[in-house]
Order: structure tokens, then sequence, then C-alpha cells
């Protein structure tokens, strides 16, 4: 019989045990991992800035880096991220989440120290390749293992504080660019650098002294181990209840996918993630697409327009004259922000939080073109000095005002709801993959939007000043529909749950769905006895859509 010896429970309330203190400690510590992915956003723009740096790269007396060369240094971190994320799924489903952020961790320090010693171009892109892939391991597996382990009743706000510490590292790099831009020695490049060392090793030590996922010990039927890992993630004893039933819904769901999707090899394991009708809302074909799609949304909201050019974009307007103080505050706006979806994700939950966000980026995006097109950044004139000079200073300040609450919808909902939806929405057997595809098509479109950005706001080429918030615009409003007709409610369900709901609901009705049976009780385990148990409130009231 599946999982003998484990009493099920048939309580849909009471396959998980109360959250405590400890639990949230052991659950939040791996978000930390977002630090790497902020700060490696972030710093290179401040390095490639630095007349030291430019010199060791073009050589003596060079004053810029040549276009081909900053854009090589630049992306070469995101073809790393991607190949690293794909890569990190198939070395989860084999070594464990816990190890492949450990060995992600382990591949980052080496290209660090490679990028910390260079003294030319072929070092410092061999690092930031390396470094790349370490992030790609990283970024996947770190949002795999929290939803993993994470008790359903905080999950989304857990995995919100992985998006809170991305939001911090691209604040310090901000900061330590300023602090070192002006430096003249080799240290303006070697300290931002080398300061990412700090990261990985608290990352890959601190995870030593934790377990690894209980469902990746189910994944490959090691039950005893995946017990000791769930009642330390719990913090319950072995032999509790809850850790049981928990354990044994668990298993249940792994049978239950298993015999839906059947094990293979490695090309079999790969085809399983497209496997399924385009029709089917619970497809592995549409989980993929789900997840795929909605990182590519989230890049398509424009929010790295703001972290990545800002700088240069205020300075071509000609309107501000303390462009990096502009730049700081939007960091700021996007730091402050995050912790508001800790509270929301869980009380309103992720599809309000996606359908809102998007309606405000998309209100505020437009506001700003429209204002910059009537009176704002693209109305100057130069003086008799020959300087920039913006014709109407507040209209220009009403437009930064606007960016900032674009800013602010972000950071309180696409940003860390692209992150949540995706741990949570892919059955086991293709989860890891699932997650890892997800967090590649983050970095492919951060990517091409990168690279194609300056194309359309540089004054020699596309030129669009602030009309560049009408495309930002339009694609928000794409994402508005697609929250609206293609992203499940996930809130308050346990992964195995988010399962079942996908099986029985649309998107748009499943705010309203309850769980009422559990997987143990369908696949006929033997019941704990639990059945007098007060069933807890799921709690997924609340929801407006
Ligand atoms: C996005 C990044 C972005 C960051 C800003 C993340 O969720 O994936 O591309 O730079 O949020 O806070």
């Amino acid at each position: 019989m599946p999982g003998g010896g484990i009493s099920a429970t048939s309580d849909v309330g009471a396959i998980e045990a109360p959250v405590t203190f400890k639990t949230y400690l052991m659950c939040a510590f791996a978000s930390f991992g977002g630090m790497f992915f902020g700060y490696d956003s972030g710093y290179i723009n401040g390095v490639t800035g630095s007349s030291v740096f430019i010199q060791v790269i073009e050589g003596a007396g060079a004053k810029t880096l040549s276009g081909p060369h900053n854009s090589l240094i630049v992306s070469i971190l995101s073809a790393g991220t991607f190949f690293g994320a794909i890569a990190a799924g198939d070395v989860a489903d084999t070594i464990g989440r816990k190890w492949t952020v450990i060995a992600g961790c382990a591949i980052y320090i080496v290209g660090v120290i490679l990028q910390t010693a260079t003294n030319g171009l072929g070092l410092l892109v061999a690092g930031r390749l390396i470094a790349g892939i370490g992030v790609g391991f990283e970024s996947a597996i770190v949002i795999l293992y929290m939803s993993e382990i994470c008790p359903k009743k905080v999950r989304g706000a857990l995995v919100a504080g992985y998006q809170f510490c991305i939001t911090l590292g691209l604040l310090l790099a901000a900061c330590v660019a300023y602090g070192t831009g002006k430096m003249t020695t080799d240290a303006s490049y070697r300290i931002p650098i080398g300061l990412q060392f700090i990261f990985g090793f608290i990352l890959g030590v601190g995870l030593l002294f934790l377990p690894d996922s209980p469902r990746f010990y189910v994944k490959r039927g090691r039950i005893e181990q995946a017990r000791k890992a769930l009642a330390s993630v719990r913090d319950q004893p072995q032999d509790s209840e809850y850790v049981e039933a928990e354990l044994a819904e668990i298993i249940a769901n792994e049978e239950y996918e298993r015999s839906l999707i059947p094990a293979g090899g490695w090309i079999n394991g790969w085809l399983n993630c497209f496997s399924g009708s385009v029709f089917k809302s619970n497809s592995n074909l549409r989980k993929t697409i789900l997840g795929t799609s909605l990182q590519m949304m989230q890049q398509w909201t424009g929010i790295n327009f703001i972290f990545y050019f800002s700088t240069p974009f205020l300075q071509s307007t000609g309107a501000i004259k303390n462009t990096f103080l502009i730049s700081l505050i939007f960091t700021l706006v996007n730091v402050c922000s995050t912790p508001i979806s800790f509270y929301t994700v869980e009380k309103f939950g992720r599809r309000p939080l996606l359908i809102w966000g998007a309606l405000g980026m998309l209100i505020c995006e437009f506001l700003v073109g429209i204002i910059g097109d009537t009176v704002g950044f693209n109305r100057t004139h130069t003086d008799a000095a020959g300087t920039t000079i913006a014709n109407n200073i507040p209209a220009v300040n009403a437009q930064i005002a606007f960016i900032c609450i674009y800013i602010f919808f972000f950071a309180s909902t696409w940003g860390p709801g692209a992150w949540i939806v995706i741990g949570e929405v892919f059955p086991l057997p293709i989860r890891a993959r699932g997650v890892a595809l997800s967090t590649a098509s983050n970095w492919l479109w951060n990517c091409i939007i990168a690279v194609i950005t300056p194309y359309m706001v540089n004054p020699g080429e596309g030129n669009l000043k602030s009309n560049v918030f009408f495309i930002w615009g339009a694609l928000c409003t794409a994402a508005f529909v697609y929250a609206y007709f293609l992203v499940p409610e996930t809130k308050g369900l346990s992964l195995e749950q988010v399962d079942k709901m996908m099986e029985e609901t649309t998107p748009r009705t499943s705010a309203k769905w309850r769980p009422t049976t559990t997987f143990a009780q369908d696949m006929g385990m033997k019941e704990g006895g639990k059945l007098d148990m007060n069933v807890e409130d799921v709690e997924r009231k609340g929801s407006i859509f």
C-alpha cells in the first residue's frame, strides 16, 4: 500500500502543523539568496562607469567602454543565469534542493574570485559567466526550496521575503557603486565585485545547517528522511500527528501524480513538462506556459528599464539635475513597498495582487507618457549657455512622482507575486524543471529588455524619451488581462491542494475552491483517526476576484 505505516487523515485542515517562530526563521533563511540576484543585477552599472575599470578593459587613456565590450560584460551574466537556471532543475531532482543551492553558491564564489582577480576582459567575462551559472542555480532553486518547505499559511509571505532581499541587493549595489565610483585605484571595481563573495558564503554555509525539502525525499522514495526533514521544518517531533498527516498527503499526491505522469528517462522528464493539451488549464503544458509567461510578463512591466537605465534616461531628458538622487529614491521606494506584500498576499491572495497591481502600473505608466509628451520630459529648451532645461519643472516632478507610484505597485504586487506563483503551480514530478524553466524565462526576458531598451531611448536611435512609457503601459495592459484570465488563486492551499484546485476549477473560479478530501483519502490510505479534529478554516475568503 502506498506509504504503508503512515497514518493519513481525511481532514483537509489537519494536514499541517501550527506555524512556530523557529519555522519562520528556518523557512525565511533561504530568501537571503535574493541578495545575489539584486546585487548582481545592480552593481555592474557602477563598475562599468569607473575610470580605472575602463582603462583595465580598454587600455591606458581610454575614457569609455566600447559598445560591444559594455554589452558583453553586462549581458554575459544573463547568459550564465539562463543556462544555470535550466540546468538547476535537473540537478535539484538528483542531488536535492539544498545541495543544488549550495553547489550554486560554490560556483558563484569561483566566478566572483575570477572577476575580482581580473586584469582584463577575458577573466572578467569568464568570471561573470561562471557567477551567472551560480546565480541561475540559486535563483531557481531557492524559490523551489522555499515553496516546498514553507507552511501553506505563510508561504506567500515568506517567498515575498526573497523578493525583499532582491530589492535590498539592488539598494546595496547602488550605494556601493556610489561609494566606490570616484575611487582612483583598482579598489573602485575590486570592492563591488569582491563583496559578492560574502553573499555566496553566508547562504552556502547557512544552508548546511538546514534540512532538504521533504518533498524531494518523497520524490526519491526516501520516506524516513522526508519525515525527519518535515519534522524539522515544522518544529515538531518526528512522531507528531501533523507530521504524519502532512507526509501521508505528500506521498499520496506523489503517487497520484506519478500515475498521471509516468517517470522515465531524462528526455521523458523534460517532455513531461510539455505534455497535455493547451486548452486544459491543469495540463503540464499549460502550467509550464503559465510559469514561463508569468515571468515574461513580470519583465514586460518595464521595471528593469527603471533599475538599469533610469540614470542615463533621466540625464538624456536634460530635465533633472541630480539624477543619482532620483535613481536612489526609485530604489528606496522599491525596498520600502515590498514588505506590504507580506501581508496582502496572504490576506487578499495572489490573483487580486497581480490584477490590481497591473492596473495600478498601467495607469501610472500611461500618465507618465501623456504628461511627458504634452508638458513634461519631452518639452525642453536650451539656454544661452547651451544647457538643456525643462520648460515645465512641476510637470517633470509629477512624472517622477508617477514613476515612484508605479514602482510602488510593482514592488508590492508583481515583484513578489510572480515568484510566489511559479513556486506553487507545478506538480511534484515536474516541479523542479517547471520552476527552473520559469526562472530561465525571467532571465531571458530580463536580458532581451536590457539589450533592446537602449535602442528605443538613445537620442541617436529611437529617441522615444518618455514615450517609452506608452510601450510599458501597453505591456502592463496585457499583464492585466493575462492575470485576470490565466492566473489561479493558490492562497492558503498546500502544494498538493493546488494540484487538485487546478484540476477542478478555472483561474476565474479558483478563489472560491475549497478542498473537500485529502489526497491520502482519495488514494485509499490508512485513516489515522483524525476525522474528529477541528477542520481549520482555510481562510481563502477576502478575494475580490
Ligand atoms: C525581478 C527583477 C527586478 C527586481 C526589482 C524582480 O522580481 O525579477 O528583474 O530587477 O524584481 O526589484
